[in-house]
């Protein structure tokens, strides 16, 4: 379904993606863990087409992704909509417009301009919302609503665009533990009923454990592990993070950047 090999990323003198390889033959849940820098963000962007690649490839379902342009690359962006560690909403629009921005790219620039949706699509980003248990939040400002209502209404733009593959750039580093919990449970529950890809950067390993079908580790640019939660044992999750014996599942990627520092 998804096949990327040896896709390679350099900014000047760094690779921040060094020859990544990784098959996907159906749609799984998958979450990529990872030290602070380890090129997590830069594989989502290459993938999504947000990043060129320097090197290598990206093939979805037989089709070159990396070699797609215009009009032709914007339809692939939507295909595999990406959500955001800070939600990346318009703050002082309502949530139901903000969902309806998943359709911009399908409407003519007249249309968008005049906030002309068709009843068809409202009705749908209704449903969509409702599903996610926010409905009664529609006409609200997006500012208005906590961090992890926030995030849903990003996953709800996402689905409105009936997307195969749910990119998600550390979707819940910036939630307490409740809401954080909530917005990965609808990510799983996505993946589930409607058979999505859902490909996550995740900050913390214990979250990937729980949630994910596959665990994909990367250390400065290469991938370094990629199998069930069951096969990363304590050991590897070490290798991955490049930590010592004071490694904790719980730690997230940040904290672990600074494991170093403490003298042992
Ligand atoms: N636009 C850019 N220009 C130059 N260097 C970049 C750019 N984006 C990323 N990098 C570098 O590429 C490497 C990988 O960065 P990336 O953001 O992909 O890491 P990450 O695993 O997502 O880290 P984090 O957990 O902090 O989000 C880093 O060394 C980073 O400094
Ligand atoms: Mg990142």
């Amino acid at each position: 379904m998804l096949v990327i090999s040896e896709l390679t990323k350099t900014f000047g003198a760094n690779t921040a993606v060094a020859r990544a390889n990784l098959e996907v033959d159906k749609p799984q849940m998958i979450g990529i863990i990872g030290r602070s820098g380890a090129g997590k963000s830069t594989l989502l962007r290459m993938l999504n087409r947000l990043t060129d690649a320097s090197s290598g490839q990206i093939l979805f379902q037989g089709r070159d992704v990396t070699a797609l342009r215009g009009a032709a690359r914007r339809g692939w962006q939507a295909e595999c909509a990406m959500i955001f560690q800070q939600f990346n909403l318009v703050p002082r629009m309502d949530v139901v417009s903000n969902v309806l921005h998943g359709t911009l790219n399908r409407r003519s620039t007249l249309s968008s301009i005049f906030n002309l949706y068709p009843d068809a699509d409202i009705t749908r980003a209704i449903e969509i919302l409702d599903r996610l248990g926010i409905a009664q939040h529609a006409p609200k400002r997006a500012e208005a609503l906590s961090g992890g209502q926030q995030q849903r209404v990003a996953i709800a733009r996402a689905l409105m665009q009936d997307p195969q593959i749910i990119l998600a750039d550390e979707p819940i580093a910036s939630l307490d533990p409740m809401n954080a919990q909530v917005v990965m449970q609808s990510l799983r529950r996505i993946h589930e009923e409607d058979g999505r890809m859902v490909i996550a950067n995740l900050h913390t390993l214990d979250t990937a454990r729980r949630y994910c079908d596959r665990v994909v580790g990367m250390r400065d640019g290469k991938i370094v592990f990629d199998g069930t939660p069951e096969q990363l044992t304590t050991g590897m999750a070490r290798e991955i993070y490049g930590a010592d014996s004071s490694f904790s599942e719980a730690a997230t990627s940040t904290e672990i950047e600074t494991l170093d520092k403490v003298p042992a």
